[in-house]
């Protein structure tokens, strides 16, 4: 498949951050699309940026200071939508990069949502639950005035969980003076979650996994997969691909990676993790690195940890014949390039990983309506948008003789400018 063709392949390797990804990106769907300077530099722009100081009672009475921010990418097609990341290496480029890639992803899978992201440049593996609620609460004050159920609404990112949007929630609501479970997603069913959030993402990367096999002549049945992260979408991804009968055989986290050929036991896995913090150390196992994990021979691998894991170096070592793009971001444009010339099939992350914001939006709208639907309308509802999002991508790839991702983007890039096109520029 012919990419774009924004990338060239240096001689150095070098990191590219996930802004400059983003960016290539971007610019790559609207050379495509024919669009001008003036729609470019429009949607290439972050229409709102907040950066805050996030002051820090630590529970020895010592005062810390943490940096936090908020980005709104753009709003053109509703609220803003993203979520909220604690991670030490956060800054406001990676912040502008996960908020851009928001609003392609509601608009492949379309949602009526734009697309937004905060975080704050903290590790929460070295805090206690009472910190961290301090840290989300002093942030969530601090940004009050750019967020709303209306205007920009939250959800867990890496280093966040449902717990930590509970105290959002909680932070903006006393602050109004009610209740208002619409300000964020992906909280605890207790006050007013949706059933099936917390393994959304996760569902919906097995589903395109399984669209994408598919279209190959494939069964998900008995193939093997190798999954980078074992947090929120990880984990759940290793268990749903594992009850549906494929082989999972390698799993890691930021400490390790662990391999069984014949298959993981992923229930004693997640025991094991829910024991001991990593998945290091699992019997029955062989260790490995994170790298020699993106190098197994297997039919499909998830990246499901962070960005950048796939660069113009790793690229040359994979022999997955499917990446399924769990995280955000995970390949740099010059991995894709070199996947692209191997024949490996990228399933994007605007694609691939947007069950979460999916599910998002139904916990939204039952927010709003007061009125929760089962886990199975979830589930099939779902399953609905994933398979015709991947459809529509894979039909136009075709088409088009383009990759999955630059089809994607392509989707999502013209559906945000042509709702910008057609409100029109105020005044
Ligand atoms: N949570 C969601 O609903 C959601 C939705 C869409 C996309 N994402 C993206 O998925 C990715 C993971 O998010 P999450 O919510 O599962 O986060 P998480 O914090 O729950 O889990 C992250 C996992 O990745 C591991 N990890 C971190 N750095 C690593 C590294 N360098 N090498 C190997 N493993 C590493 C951690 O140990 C952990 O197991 C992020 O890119 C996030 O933006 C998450």
């Amino acid at each position: 498949m012919a990419s774009l063709g924004c990338v060239t392949t240096p001689s150095e390797p070098h990191t590219q951050s996930p802004l400059a990804t983003a960016q290539a990106q971007l610019a790559a769907a609207v050379r495509h699309l024919g669009y001008d300077d003036g729609l470019h530099a429009n949607l290439a722009t972050p229409r709102r940026e907040v950066h805050v100081s996030v002051p820090l009672r630590m529970d020895s009475g010592e005062i810390r200071l943490f940096h936090g921010f908020r980005v709104q990418h753009n709003v053109s097609r509703g609220p803003g939508k993203g979520g909220l990341r604690y991670h030490p290496s956060v800054d406001i480029d990676e912040v502008r990069a996960l908020a851009m890639w928001m609003t392609w992803k509601c608009a492949v899978v379309d949602l009526p949502f734009g697309g937004a992201k905060g975080g704050v440049a903290i590790d929460p593996r070295e805090h206690s639950a009472s910190e961290l609620e301090r840290v989300t609460r002093r942030y969530t004050s601090e940004i009050m005035p750019m967020i709303g159920p209306d205007t920009d609404i939250m959800a867990p990112d890496m280093g966040t969980d449902e717990q930590t949007m509970a105290w959002v929630m909680d932070t903006y609501s006393v602050n109004q003076g009610h209740t208002i479970p619409a300000i964020v997603t992906g909280k605890p069913i207790a006050v007013g979650g949706s059933l099936g959030r917390s393994t959304a993402t996760s569902a919906g990367v097995v589903h395109v996994t399984e669209s994408a096999l598919r279209t190959a002549g494939e069964p998900l049945d008995g193939r093997t997969i190798a999954v980078q992260g074992f947090g929120k979408v990880g984990s759940h991804a290793a268990q749903i691909f594992a009850r549906a009968g494929a082989r999972v055989v390698a799993v890691s986290d930021v400490d390790g990676a662990v391999r069984a050929d014949d298959g993981l036991d992923v229930g004693r896995l997640t025991e094991h993790v829910a024991a001991t913090g990593t998945v290091v150390g699992f019997d029955n196992a062989d260790a490995l690195t994170n790298d020699e994990l993106l190098a197994l021979d297997v039919d499909v691998l998830v990246p499901a940890a962070t960005q950048g894991v796939i660069d113009e170096v790793t690229a040359h070592d994979v022999r997955a014949r499917f990446v399924v793009e769990g995280a955000n971001g995970p390949t740099t444009t010059e991995g894709d390039e070199v996947l692209a010339k191997n024949g490996v099939t990228v399933v994007p992350d605007v694609l691939a990983n947007a069950g979460g914001v999916v599910v998002s939006y139904f916990e939204w709208v039952q927010a709003n309506q007061t009125y929760w639907w089962t886990e199975r309308e979830i589930a099939e509802r779902l399953e609905h948008r994933m398979v015709a999002a991947y459809s529509a991508v894979a039909d136009l790839a075709r088409r088009e003789g383009l990759s999955l991702r630059d089809a994607a983007l392509a989707i999502g890039v013209k559906r945000v400018a042509e709702a910008h096109k057609t409100r029109g520029l105020y005044p």
